[in-house]
């Protein structure tokens, strides 16, 4: 049996926490975090974040071999456990040196610090958290400089997870990636957390690498997954010129087995907590590096995101008459993907925000999201009406735009939905989620993304 402690109880910490739970009933796993809200939210019935299959894990395991706890007696929490999973927040910084593109390592460092203040026994800690390449030797230094002789191996295990399936994702991940030092101690440590993912996961999917790999592959593995998303989103502004469809297109060169399917559908852009700081992380540490090529290749993923994100209200406006103002626009969607609460930069609250100073009266619909969505906006959630209510959110509106791929938005009545709507109706689908055929042969002018828009107004362009 081994006393498991993991830092940090967000949307890595405690589903992957749960999941390990569940698999290594002969393990004990508590989960400590600061905000001591989220704690009480892990111990209630409303948890903290909207997963699918997370709460029956929960469930399952809860108060089994798992425990969520505050950082109250960090101190003794850190001397019981054997195992540390560290998965605090790693922001983008947003000060002093690098502030905007490096990232915020102050909360890693700082449990590092408490780890160092407490621990008498020996202690594997690992990197749960995406950090830049050669963190864990920062960590090392600041670890080891312990006068008491205690024995700390760090190692890496960057978490793959996407949020909607993050369950499914760490049931059945498509491989666990361990790195640790070539040392006989690290070597062991790292047998310890291969023994430890064996309990569920075929051994040929735990790969074991070098520290340093596993921490670039982390950020390596999101800059190439939003590479392809600002790849199909490029070849979506071009589809829209030539009345080519990038969903046939995408189909086209994914069904190429060198290609593949995945990650290929055009959008209004991504979100997600972490693409974006990822890759600036990655820009960064490139540019340290003197690769200054290097970093603009990646830096233009990133300019193609926000250039979609432009380029979709800047379409929502022309095509309006160029005027929003006063009109009431009912956007679809709040969260960054669909399955799942969270907001963080989300591309729905960028069209949000572009669309206020269009001085737009925007009615925002999500079926989970909202309360996150009124978090991240701030002052600005004032100015807008939020309402689970897609029919009550169209009513009276000029324009509907879809912003999260929800199926809850696929299952509308639309026929109703037009006929309580201001006409001319339009309606931009930043998922490509919807019929467009039968909308506009209810009457709506459609604008898909990637693809010819059906438009009653002006002759010759109806697809
Ligand atoms: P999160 O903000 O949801 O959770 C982090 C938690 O750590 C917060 O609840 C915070 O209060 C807590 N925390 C910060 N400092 C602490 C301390 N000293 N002691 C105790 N608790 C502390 O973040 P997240 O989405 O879970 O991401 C965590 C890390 O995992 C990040 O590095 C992220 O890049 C990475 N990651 C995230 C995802 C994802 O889908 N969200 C997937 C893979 C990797
Ligand atoms: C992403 C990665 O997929 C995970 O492997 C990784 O662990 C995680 O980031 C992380 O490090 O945080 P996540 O951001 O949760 O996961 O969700 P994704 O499914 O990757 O979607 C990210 C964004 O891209 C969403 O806004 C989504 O709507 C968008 N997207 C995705 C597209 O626009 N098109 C696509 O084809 C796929």
């Amino acid at each position: 049996m081994s006393n498991i402690l993991c830092i940090g109880a967000g949307y890595v910490g405690g589903p992957t926490m749960a999941v390990i739970a569940k698999h290594c009933p002969q393990h004990i796993v508590r989960v400590v975090d600061i905000n001591p809200d989220r704690i009480a939210a892990w111990n209630s019935d409303q948890l903290p974040i909207y997963e699918p299959g997370l709460e029956e894990v929960v469930n399952l395991t809860h108060g089994r071999n798992l425990f969520f706890l505050t950082d109250e007696n960090i101190g003794e929490q850190i001397e019981w456990a054997e195992i540390i999973f560290v998965s605090v927040n790693t922001p983008t910084k947003a000060f002093g040196l690098g502030a905007g593109r490096a990232a915020d390592l102050q909360y890693w460092e700082k449990t590092a610090r408490q780890i160092l203040q407490y621990a008498t026994t020996p202690k594997i800690i690992i990197e749960k958290s995406t950090l830049p390449v050669r963190t864990a030797e920062a960590m090392s230094h600041i670890l080891n400089t312990n006068s008491r002789g205690v024995q700390f191996d760090v190692i890496s295990n960057p978490e793959f997870l996407a949020e909607g399936s993050a369950i499914k994702d760490l049931e059945d991940p498509d491989r666990v990636l361990i790195g640790g030092h070539n040392t006989p101690s690290g070597q062991r440590a790292v047998e310890t957390i291969v023994e430890l993912y064996a309990n569920w996961v075929p051994r040929e999917k735990i790969i074991t690498t070098n520290l340093w790999s596993s921490e670039l592959s982390k950020l390596v593995a999101n800059a190439f997954l939003a590479q392809r998303i600002s790849s199909i989103n490029a070849i979506s502004a071009l589809c829209e010129r030539t009345d080519a469809d990038v969903e046939e297109v995408a189909y086209a060169i994914g069904t190429d087995s060198r290609i593949g399917p995945h990650f290929l559908r055009a959008s209004v852009g991504f979100g997600g907590s972490c693409f974006r700081k990822d890759i600036l992380n990655l820009v960064y540490i490139c540019e340290q590096q003197g690769l200054s090529e290097v970093a603009e290749y990646w830096q233009q993923v990133l300019i193609m995101n926000e250039y979609q994100e432009a380029r979709f209200v800047a379409n929502m406006v022309h095509t309006m008459f160029n005027s929003l103002s006063g009109k009431r626009i009912a956007l679809f969607g709040a969260a960054f993907k669909a399955n799942t609460n969270d907001t963080r930069e989300s591309p729905a609250l960028a069209v949000c925000r572009e669309l206020l100073e269009e001085r737009a009266d925007l009615a925002l619909c999500d079926p989970y999201a909202l309360g996150n969505a009124r978090h991240d906006l701030g002052d600005l959630a004032e100015k807008i009406r939020f309402t689970l209510d897609p029919y009550q959110a169209a009513e009276g509106a000029h324009a509907i735009a879809i912003l999260t791929e929800w199926s809850h938005f696929t299952e509308l009545d639309y026929q109703r939905i037009y006929d309580s709507m201001v006409h001319p109706a339009f309606l931009f689908d930043g998922r490509n989620i919807l019929d467009h055929q039968k909308l506009f042969k209810i009457g709506f002018n459609v604008y898909p993304i990637g693809k010819t828009p059906l438009q009653h107004l002006y002759q010759g362009k109806n697809g």
